[in-house]
């Protein structure tokens, strides 16, 4: 039964019918639905515009379809969208008193609020499993607060850094995920019912009690942005993009990582999958595809924000797409965070790799320039200096680390101390302000995430 059938005399198209039909997906929010309904029937009762008692048997009814759908006694179809087949079903059970659900409301209002409940759970979901994500960033960091390595730029090998400087970059990242998470769902948690279709309602109606029952903190301020107003999807969605961008960026680094050329970690069996035919091959699918799947993120948001840039005041229909962008975007995230964890969790970190591979490329050329700008060498000719080092030890298969004291002292005034400055270990315990790589400044860094992640609730 359509809601709508009254001023209709001729049938709808069969092929239209489907088009229209939002129920293949929007069947994920009978919960939210049935609870919206609850709220709004409880507070119909208790304003008195209908019958308390009919109101009880509603909610009554309402809990028991719930219940039927939850065990799988009730299957969802047969009609337009979610809305309709929970009227439908409350009217085929107690008759017309079904029929007084919706009084003081629209699809509307009662659409953008299952919405609202839907992405408030789904953005506290998304929370905790960045918060377990970034917890196992901080406990493989701690173990590896001396694991020497390079840190690049242009992916060239740069300074010496540490393992745990580097994974406690994406923590801080995947940190500012969840801030832009908990932002969204303050704007999410905005009660809309009461603004019907467009112009609120001429019924009594207590709008804050709906917000109350239903543990919203606050109530929209404007009926016709209530209905027409999907920014919460847009935020929700964005922030969904930009943790798939950190995800797709660690991942990258994984994959080269693991690759034979450079060997600085491996992903467990449980995390890679094989070749048909090249029997040696171990590959990283699972960060591949959540590099993939980065794409499908920024397809909804960019499907979401163009949905919304040219509609006018105040719902239109456009806005049903709304919902697919959701739950793919949702489900996306989910399984990547998921997964993403898992794996890191089970990655061996080839230590050794990552120390000599710190004093290839010379990682140590700023270190050697410092020396000498600490001996009263201006800067700029420190750096010319080391530079043309360099160019003597690559014509030559040197080493800053393998070069005599003779060899340095062609180039400028050093001594035996040079060797202790280039040492990886030394130049990363130097740098000890706050954000630098040294154990101190690690284990502060470390700590001051762990606070962040206990008062996240
Ligand atoms: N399925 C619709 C949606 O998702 C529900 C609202 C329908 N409202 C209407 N006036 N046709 O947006």
């Amino acid at each position: 039964m359509k809601l709508w059938a009254g001023r209709f005399e001729g049938e709808t198209d069969k092929a239209a019918d489907s088009f229209n039909s939002s129920l293949s997906f929007d069947k994920r929010l009978y919960a939210c639905d049935i609870e919206g309904s609850k709220a709004h029937c409880t507070m119909l009762g208790n304003c008195a515009i209908i019958p308390n008692d009919e109101a009880k048997l509603i909610v009554k009814t309402l809990d028991q379809i719930r219940a039927d759908i939850d065990d799988g006694k009730l299957v969802i179809e047969n009609a337009e969208d979610i809305h309709s087949f929970v009227e439908n079903e409350l009217v085929s059970r107690i008759g017309s008193v079904g029929k007084k659900l919706h009084t003081g409301r629209s699809r509307n209002d009662q659409v953008a609020l299952d919405t609202r409940l839907y992405l408030r759970d789904a953005t506290k979901e998304v929370i905790s499993l960045l918060k377990a994500l970034i917890s196992r960033l901080a406990d493989i960091s701690a173990n590896n607060l001396e694991t020497v390595m390079p840190a690049f730029t242009h992916l060239q090998k740069a300074q010496p850094t540490t393992l745990a400087h580097h994974f406690m970059a994406y923590a801080e990242m995947f940190a500012r995920d969840c801030k832009r998470y908990a932002e969204a769902h303050e704007r999410i948690n905005v009660m809309p019912l009461g603004s019907g279709a467009c112009t609120s309602t001429a019924y009594s109606i207590d709008r804050k009690a709906v917000a109350d029952y239903l543990g919203f903190p606050a109530i929209t301020a404007n009926s016709m942005d209530a209905v027409s107003d999907r920014d919460f999807v847009i935020d929700f969605l964005s922030a969904s993009a930009i943790t798939m961008m950190h995800l797709s960026r660690f991942s990258e680094e994984i994959i080269i990582w693991s690759s034979d050329e450079y060997k600085y970690v491996e992903l467990s069996d449980k995390y890679s999958t094989g070749s048909s035919i090249m029997p040696q091959k171990k590959n990283p699918d699972m960060n591949e595809l959540l590099r993939g799947k980065t794409g499908r993120v920024y397809g909804d948001l960019m499907n979401m924000l163009t949905v919304m840039k040219g509609i006018p005041l105040a719902y239109d229909k456009d806005m049903q797409e709304d919902k697919e962008c959701v739950f793919d975007a949702y489900d996306t995230v989910k399984a990547c965070l998921e997964i993403f964890t898992a794996l890191l969790g089970d990655m061996k970190i080839n230590k050794d790799t990552l120390r000599k591979s710190t004093d290839g490329g010379f990682t140590s050329a700023t270190e050697c320039a410092d020396y000498l700008a600490k001996r009263g060498v201006p800067f700029r000719d420190a750096h010319s200096i080391i530079g043309q080092l360099v160019i003597y030890c690559i014509k030559n298969g040197k080493t800053l680390q393998t070069l005599t004291l003779d060899e340095y002292n062609k180039f400028g005034d050093f001594d035996e101390e040079i060797y202790d400055a280039i040492k990886a270990e030394n130049a990363i315990a130097l740098r000890k302000a706050p954000g630098g790589p040294s154990p101190s400044a690690m284990k502060e860094e470390i700590s001051a995430m762990r606070a962040y992640l206990s008062e996240l609730n």
